[in-house]
Parts: C-alpha cells; structure tokens; sequence
C-alpha cells in the first residue's frame, strides 16, 4: 500500500483546521505524511535548485535533491543550465556522487555508459555488437526535468508538465517584496562559495514556518537579539507591536518585516555607495521599507527561507548587513539538512562581500548563535511529539483567529499585510498552502 493510499487527499487536509488554527502534530513526525509529501509537493511544485552564479561556465555542475529524487545542475556548451535525474538510465547508479566539479561529461561507473551536458547520450563503453541493435540508446539520455525557470539568478525546476510559469507562482507582488533583498542593485546578487551544509533532528517544515515570520520566538530563544542585532529585548518588544507587519505576499509566500519607525531611512549597515544603487534601482516605496529594515525573514514554499539583518559583535563594531538564503531539504519525518549560502551584491567591495560573509556565518550558520539556539528549539519538538500521545494532539497557532480580520489598509506594498509580527498569520498561511497542495486542491 502507497502512501497515497494510506493516506487520501481528504484525511491529509484535514489535519490543518483553517477555521480553528489548529495542525496535526502528524506534520512533524509521521513517515507516511512524509512519503506522500515528497510526491504531492515536490514532484509538483516549482523547487529552488540552485544559483546560477554557482555555475558560471559550460560543464560545471552541481548536485541537489528535489524532495528525495538526488539531480544535477549543470551549464552546458551553449551555457544553457540544465536539471537531470541523478541516476544512471540503464540500472539506476547515481552518476555524480561529488558535490560540485567541472565536467567535460559524465561518465557513470557502473558500465561506462556516457552523457553529454545536455544529458544527451553519449556513449558505451563496450562494443557497438555486444548491444545488438535492441538498446535504443537515442532515448536513454539522462532523465530531465519538465521546466526550467530563473529569477534574480535563483534557478528553480519542476517534473510538473501541467504548472504554469514561475511568474505565476513568484509572482509580480512577490519580487515586488524580493527585489528588496535580491534585486536592489544593478547588477544583482553572487554567491559568497558553496552552501554551508548541516543535519538536524527536525522535520523541515518547522524552519520555513518559523521563518515566515515567528517573530514572538525572538526575544524568548535569542538571548543574542540586544547585542547582535543593535536593538535592546524592550525595543524589540516595542517594535513586534509597532511597525513590523507579517506580509502574505502570494500564496505560501510569507514574509516578516521589522522595521524602525518613522520617516527615516538611516540604511543600517549598508556602505554609502550600495545605498546610492539602490536608490537607483528600487521606487520610493521599496526605498522607504529596506532604508527602515532592521531584519527580514522570508519563505517560499515550500522549503527555501531568506534572512537578511544588520549584526555587529561589540559596541564599537558598526553594524554589517548579511544576506543569507537557505534550503530546508527533507531526509525524513524528523530529519532535514540545512543548506545555507550567503549572497552579496555584485557591485559591493571586497572588504564588505569579506564583512558580510563574517556577520552571516556569526550569526545565520551551524556555528551561528541564532542557529544554535533555534537548533535548540526545533530538535526539542522532535523529542516532544517521538510517542503516540504526542502525535494525536495538535499544535496551537490559535493567535490567528484574533487577528485573521485584521488588515493594515495603507501599508506601501502589496498583499495582505497583518498588522503586527504577534500575529502568526504568516505562518499558518504557509499551512494552508501545505493544506492545499497536500489536499488536493492544487
Ligand atoms: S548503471 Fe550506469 S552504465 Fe550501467
Ligand atoms: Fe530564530
């Protein structure tokens, strides 16, 4: 029995009571729910692979997973980027077991058969007659995805033939609220190396929502917000209450936006000559939000976050911006691997790419002290909910029934803006996204 057999479109949404605010505990410990994940979500949505910029010419490659299916990206002689199925036409080995390299081809070990970089086939490595005419090789090239699409240099691939464009999915409102983290300068943003790499014991849907905009958590689990951040827990407090608004973007795009209040645009962290491109590339509105920004959370669905804050590390330090984007890759029910990479803008100087990258791996990275006290929190759920008891309940985000109604009318950008970051409306969002992919309406 499948686990889409176990398990029917209508009992999976009915784990997340829309109306209540409620969610199975289920979601964050059954293997079944799991399995079925991997096959309704992410062999159906658009997945984040990579960046291009981690492939800037003709044969180099990476190695990722879409859910639980491993693939390769790889630039091609026409520097065209294309996504494959990891594993070998004729018996199944994975053929590319490092995580990035330069390739004039591939060659799997098995039995020597060949690929191109297109994933065309290339060769065997026996004789022409020891095939006999029966294999037709022609159409044993590596297995592709159904679509490939870019924006702001992230690469993004689906095995879904039937879903639309990925304008449709990151739509014009959502880069609306990206462009302020990924599309500010002329240039854009470049990968500072290869993604930093950890296991947790959690199940990866529990970072995405905390970074939908769990902003209630930041003054209880980060005892670093005071020093690290620049702003005292009093302020903090102040600021949740203030103007700092859960923006539901799009459909399971969610973001969290803490930002000073008033008029001023003081830029915090940022070097002068990156402040003038951004005035140069973004309007007044962006302008105004990301001169105001203390931090910013993000996350598509289904499992890429985003987080940029200004840190410093003593009081003399002037604070430093980091940028950092992260994938929640599903291994089990309670386990997940966080891939982390630090962007930088194109056109920044070496000093601050070297700046930025130190403030992100202090502060957003397995060593990071926000990383270590969220790790903390999230393994613990895990152990909260191992037996049978645990999983029959259900977990709380009942704050959204007070503020569901709630609106803030004249917030300068677009979709649905709740009016402070206490509300949780971000993160259930992401649930009932989970809920419609999960349930059968998508
Ligand atoms: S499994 Fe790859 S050549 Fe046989
Ligand atoms: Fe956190």
């Amino acid at each position: 029995m499948t686990a889409m057999e176990r398990i029917t479109p209508t009992d999976a949404a009915s784990l997340v009571d829309t109306e209540r605010g409620t969610v199975s505990r289920r979601l964050y410990v059954d293997e079944d729910l799991f399995e079925l994940e991997m096959e309704r979500i992410f062999t159906r949505t658009w997945v984040f692979i990579g960046l291009e910029s981690e492939i800037p010419e003709p044969g180099d490659y990476v190695t990722r997973n879409m859910g639980t299916d491993p693939v390769i990206m790889v630039r091609d002689n026409d520097g065209k980027i294309g996504v494959f199925h990891n594993s070998c036409p004729h018996r199944g080995v994975m053929i590319c077991q490092a995580d990035q390299g330069h390739v004039k081809g591939f060659v799997c070990a098995y039995h020597g058969w060949s690929y191109h970089l297109d994933g065309s086939h290339a060769g065997a490595f026996h004789p022409e007659e020891f095939y006999r005419g029966g294999v037709p090789f022609d159409e044993l090239g590596l297995h592709k995805v159904a679509q490939i699409d870019t924006y702001a240099g992230l690469v993004f691939a689906t095995w879904n033939k039937e879903l639309g464009p990925l304008i449709e999915t990151i739509t014009e409102s959502s880069r609306w609220y990206l462009d302020l983290l990924l599309g500010r300068t002329p240039e854009g943003m470049e990968v500072l190396g290869p993604p930093q790499r950890w296991t947790a014991e959690q199940n990866w849907k529990i970072g995405g929502i905390n970074f939908c905009g769990d902003g209630p958590h930041a003054p209880t689990l980060h005892s670093v917000i005071g020093p690290q951040i620049g702003e005292s827990t009093e302020q903090f407090m102040a600021a949740m209450l203030g103007e700092s608004p859960d923006v539901t973007i799009s459909s399971g795009q969610n973001m969290l936006l803490n930002l000073l209040p008033g008029k001023e645009t003081p830029f915090i962290g940022y070097p002068p000559d990156l402040v003038k491109l951004f005035k140069e590339t973004l309007n007044a509105d962006q302008i105004n939000l990301l001169g105001r920004m203390m931090t910013n959370v993000c996350t598509l669905f289904p499992h890429l976050s985003l987080v940029q804050a200004p840190v410093r590390f003593s009081e003399n330090e002037p604070p430093v911006n980091f940028l950092t984007l992260r994938v929640w890759q599903p291994v089990s029910a309670t386990r997940t691997e966080v891939w982390n990479w630090f962007l930088v803008e194109k056109e920044a100087s070496e000093e601050y790419k070297e700046a930025a990258l130190k403030a992100g791996l202090r502060s957003f990275s397995a060593g990071g002290t926000f990383d270590q006290d969220d790790a903390e929190g999230w393994s613990a759920t895990s152990r909260g909910l191992q037996g049978p008891i645990g999983r029959s309940l259900n977990l709380s985000f009942q704050t959204v029934v007070g503020w569901r109604d709630e609106v803030w009318e004249d917030f300068p950008g677009p979709g649905k803006t709740s009016p402070n970051m206490y509300t949780e409306m971000t993160e259930f969002e992401y649930l009932t996204e989970w809920k419609r992919w999960m349930g059968g309406e998508k």
